[in-house]
């Protein structure tokens, strides 16, 4: 993250009418309905980049759901930790990290996270940066997940690309909110993962792939056609909202992806610098139950 004074920068937080204010009052709200939303029993939550953490901090301190919540603060800088912790005080299931969010080990024991806040994160890392975190979500997230991010909107705008990688992730956007002055943005992000069972048919003359009943094997909906046949090995898997589809095809080892919302499939990778040997149903996801 740039090198900035994040001391101060806490300090517009004391004018009420700042657009800081204002965005925190959303996410404040974003978080409330997160844990008004969430199933009985355990709610794991993370918030990285926490600064004094008075957003969640603030909610926990009044919501009937407090008791239930889990929660790691990752924060770097040691006296907005510090901060941070002094106005934990009192909620048993809080724990302030003077760490750096960056190392998903600082955060851990709360992964897969229900609730998740990415705020003050994205206006100040690279774009590939912002990518990159995205793109891990699955992984990081419990299926249901809600993810509450905000970005400045000051041009060039990175809101919209933003929003298209968390959709690339499998996520859908449930809310945006942007300020008055149309500068900042505080969205909301839930992970859809709807355990759905996709096979891969590698027909001799028409490869495709189909959704299968998991109860009876039976294919149903939509046959997504591919652009090949004469597969000798295939296999088959999938990350965020993609199904990844590792294919022999005339000799030569290629990856393919395929969007099943859009049906859009697309070569991510000719000759494959390995060969693919096996068939199945597989995930490259890590494995998301809880102990
Ligand atoms: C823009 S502030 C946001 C604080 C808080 N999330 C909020 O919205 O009020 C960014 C915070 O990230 C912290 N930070 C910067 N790099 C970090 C890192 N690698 N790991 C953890 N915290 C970091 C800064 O010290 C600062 O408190």
């Amino acid at each position: 993250m740039n090198e900035r004074d994040w001391v101060a920068w806490h300090r517009t937080y004391d004018d009420p009418e700042s657009r800081q204010s204002w965005r925190l009052g959303v996410v404040q709200r974003r978080i409330r309905e997160a844990l008004d939303a969430a199933p009985a029993g355990p709610i794991r939550l993370a918030s990285l980049c926490a600064g004094d953490g008075r957003d969640l901090l603030g909610v926990l301190a009044d919501h009937a759901r407090a008791p239930d919540v889990t929660a790691v603060l990752v924060e770097q800088h040691p006296d907005l930790a510090a901060r941070a912790r002094d106005r934990a005080a009192g909620l048993a299931g809080v724990r302030v990290v003077t760490g750096d969010a960056g190392l998903v080990d600082s955060w851990r024991e709360v992964v897969p996270v229900d609730v998740l806040l990415l705020c003050g994160i994205f206006g100040n890392v690279p774009d590939g940066d912002i990518a990159r975190t995205v793109a891990a979500l699955p992984g990081l997230c419990r299926p249901g997940a809600t993810v509450v991010w905000t970005r400045s909107r000051r041009p060039p705008d990175l809101v919209p690309i933003v929003a298209g990688w968390f959709g690339d992730a499998g996520f859908e956007e449930t809310s945006f909110d942007d300020s008055a002055d149309g500068m900042a943005g505080v969205g909301v992000a839930v992970r859809r993962g709807d355990g759905r069972l996709f096979a891969f048919f590698p027909d001799t003359d028409h490869a495709f792939v189909q959704e299968l009943d998991p109860g009876t094997g039976a294919g149903k909906g939509t046959r997504f056609d591919l652009p090949f046949h004469r597969v000798d090995t295939f296999a088959i898997a999938h990350w965020g909202a993609f199904l990844y589809l590792f294919a022999v095809v005339d000799r030569t080892p290629r990856l393919y992806s395929l969007r099943p919302a859009s049906g859009e499939v697309k070569l991510v990778r000719d000759l494959l610098p390995f060969t693919v040997i096996g068939a199945g149903v597989s995930s490259c996801a890590p494995l998301l139950e809880r102990e």
